[in-house]
């Protein structure tokens, strides 16, 4: 079953979004080379629990720390650590909060410093296709049009989605119904109704499709090691323009 949130529930949905984005707005300021991504981490959870949150990964199935940081290759769930970021890479931020009983969930890759043309492409690209998708987000249209709209931007790009991973409902939970893959044929799935919200989040890689999770059972990586982007909001259906309730991760500075 998917949820439809009433106006009262959508209300504490974008305050928990509103916090998760001052989250982003805070930590972003800190992207260059020579910041470990622990020190991210910890940032990210002082903002979090100020504004009277709680990070929502945190915990979640033994997940260790608040953000996740992954670079380059590595696809998502990359957990911080005291190794400090080099120039020319791509850092996917990935965060949730859980605010009030209602979560919110985004996911934004950033350049540190100056990286490859190839590199902003594969980002450009992610996010292009994070916001084709999201335009499907309306009453009447079926779950897998966005799925559909996903891969065909990112295709027609030469770049892979990922298969593995999917986006997912969101609300009372982190992870809700329905699965939201980057892929498949458009008219599949159950009909998209106002009220429903959504965590839409495309990984996208340069080569190959295929990943494989390290040793410590949740860094993602791609099997070729070429890099990977990730971009996620958290959207809420509508009848119109889908809202989307994380869009400040966008305005830089
Ligand atoms: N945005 C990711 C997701 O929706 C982040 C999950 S990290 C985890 O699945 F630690 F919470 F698993
Ligand atoms: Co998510």
């Amino acid at each position: 079953m998917i949820s439809i949130r009433e106006e009262w529930e959508i209300e504490r949905l974008r305050k928990s979004a509103a916090l998760l984005v001052q989250t982003f707005l805070e930590i972003e300021k800190l992207i260059i080379p020579g910041v470990s991504t622990r020190h991210l981490d910890q940032i990210a959870e002082t903002v979090i629990r100020d504004g009277g949150g709680k990070p929502a990964f945190k915990g979640y199935k033994g997940y260790p720390a608040t953000i996740c940081t992954s670079i380059d290759d590595v696809v998502v769930h990359g957990i911080p650590n005291d190794e400090v970021l080099k120039e020319g890479s791509i850092l996917s931020i990935d965060n949730g909060v859980l605010l009030d009983g209602y979560y919110s969930d985004a996911a934004k890759s950033f350049p540190v410093g100056k990286i490859s043309e190839a590199d902003q492409n594969l980002m450009s690209t992610t996010l292009q296709a994070l916001h084709w998708g999201i335009r499907k987000c309306r009453t009447g249209n079926h779950l897998s049009d966005v799925s559909h709209t996903i891969q065909s931007t990112v295709e027609a790009e030469g770049y892979q989605v990922v298969r593995a991973l999917v986006g997912h409902g969101i609300g009372t939970e982190l992870h809700e119904e329905p699965q939201i893959p980057n892929y498949g044929q458009p008219g599949r799935g159950p009909k998209l109704q106002e009220g429903m919200v959504f965590a839409i989040e495309p990984m996208v890689n340069t080569g190959t499709s295929e990943v494989e999770i390290l040793e410590d059972g949740w860094t993602v990586r791609t099997k070729d090691r070429k890099a990977s982007a990730h971009f996620e909001h958290t959207v809420l259906v509508t009848k119109g323009k889908p809202e989307i309730l994380t869009i400040g991760i966008e305005d830089r500075k």
